[in-house]
């Protein structure tokens, strides 16, 4: 269900767009929680694993980023040449917010025996300050690289952290920060969901606390949920990550049925993300035609950062598909 176009002073945005995307040789690139209409625009839409693969890979002179600023910066630090812009340089995220580099720097300086496997929600500083990133997708295959003795620091989501401790028998020290978007979730209102829906998985991301994750069928990443979504025989699903997604998965399962899970009072818009919601159709009308708001960083805090995303995508595979399973990243047409 796409919203028609909006206008700006009788402008067809995405006429205009579509315009300024061939002049500038730009690519569109977009998250699964971005609104339907930029999902539809975008050259590629994914989740963080993809998107920097993507980010590091392409060959355009522009990269408009649909997403939040960590993932923007991501681009930059992987493609220094380009033109990276954002829609809107508030798009921050809470997990970031919640990990200051210098508390971070302090934090590893008190544990010298510790390496720093870290998620990529954070600034471009803490990248610098970490020795290797990674996403939820990449997790997993990351960490069975490294030695079961090597002592790890895990930051900023200690759900992600924990849900990884569970998984692979290791006790990473945690960083205390959160989601607030998958912090959420209610778990007395995913039961009464539950209860209504008798067999329907529930579909979980690995940014939700513990007492979401025990109720989940399936948790992963966003691009994995979307994959299970599509490639699971069931008809109704529950789907506990921020709703955008789910625009993906009716348009490539229109007859299945995907219900979002509800926050606490079970009607709340608690479970959007208030920060992927500051990039509008307007915003990347003027970002494009303006070249900015475009990232910048400084270089020696780049080179540092671009060390430690390096590492993942070496350890994870650098190309779209290259250790991992799931299909390949969405092509708008
Ligand atoms: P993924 O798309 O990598 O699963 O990340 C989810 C998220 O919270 C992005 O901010
Ligand atoms: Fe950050 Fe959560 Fe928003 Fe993702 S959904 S950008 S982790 S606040």
């Amino acid at each position: 269900m796409n919203a028609p176009n909006s206008t700006l002073r009788g402008l067809d945005l995405r006429a205009e767009i579509d315009r300024l995307r061939g002049e500038r040789n730009a690519v569109i690139l977009a998250h699964y929680y971005q609104t339907p209409q930029i999902q539809d625009l975008a050259d590629f839409v994914g989740d963080s694993l993809d998107l920097s693969r993507k980010a590091a890979a392409t060959d355009a002179d522009v990269i408009a980023f649909c997403g939040v600023r960590f993932m923007a910066e991501t681009a930059k630090i992987l493609s220094p040449d380009k033109t990276v812009i954002l829609p809107d340089m508030a798009a921050g995220c809470s997990l970031e917010d919640s990990c200051p580099p210098d508390q971070f720097r302090a934090f590893r300086e008190a544990h010298p025996d510790h390496i720093a496997l870290t998620y990529i929600n954070c600034s471009t500083e803490v990248k610098a300050l970490s020795d290797i990133i990674v996403t939820s997708s990449s997790a997993q295959i990351i960490l069975d690289q490294i030695p079961k003795d090597q002592k790890i620091i895990f930051g900023p989501d200690k759900n992600l952290g924990a849900w990884l401790n569970r998984k692979t028998g290791r006790d990473m020290l945690l960083w205390p920060g959160v989601c607030i978007v998958h912090e959420a979730f209610s778990e007395t209102e995913l039961l009464k969901l539950k209860a209504k829906h008798p067999g329907a998985p529930v579909l979980a991301h690995p940014e939700c606390p513990g007492h979401i994750l025990d109720h989940a069928d399936h948790v992963g990443s966003t691009r994995a949920i979307l994959d299970f979504a599509l490639s699971s025989p069931s008809e109704v699903m529950i789907v506990a990550t921020e709703p955008h997604i789910i625009h993906q998965m009716e348009k490539d399962a229109p007859h299945k049925t995907f219900i979002g899970a509800p926050g606490a009072d079970g009607n709340c818009n608690c479970n959007m993300c208030p920060y992927m919601a500051l990039n509008t159709m307007e915003k990347l009308y003027l970002a494009l035609r303006d070249l900015k708001p475009e990232v910048v960083i400084e270089e020696q805090v780049r080179l540092a950062a671009k060390r430690s995303l390096d590492r993942m995508l070496d350890m994870a595979g650098r190309t779209v598909g290259q250790g991992d399973v799931g299909r390949p990243v969405f092509k708008a047409s």
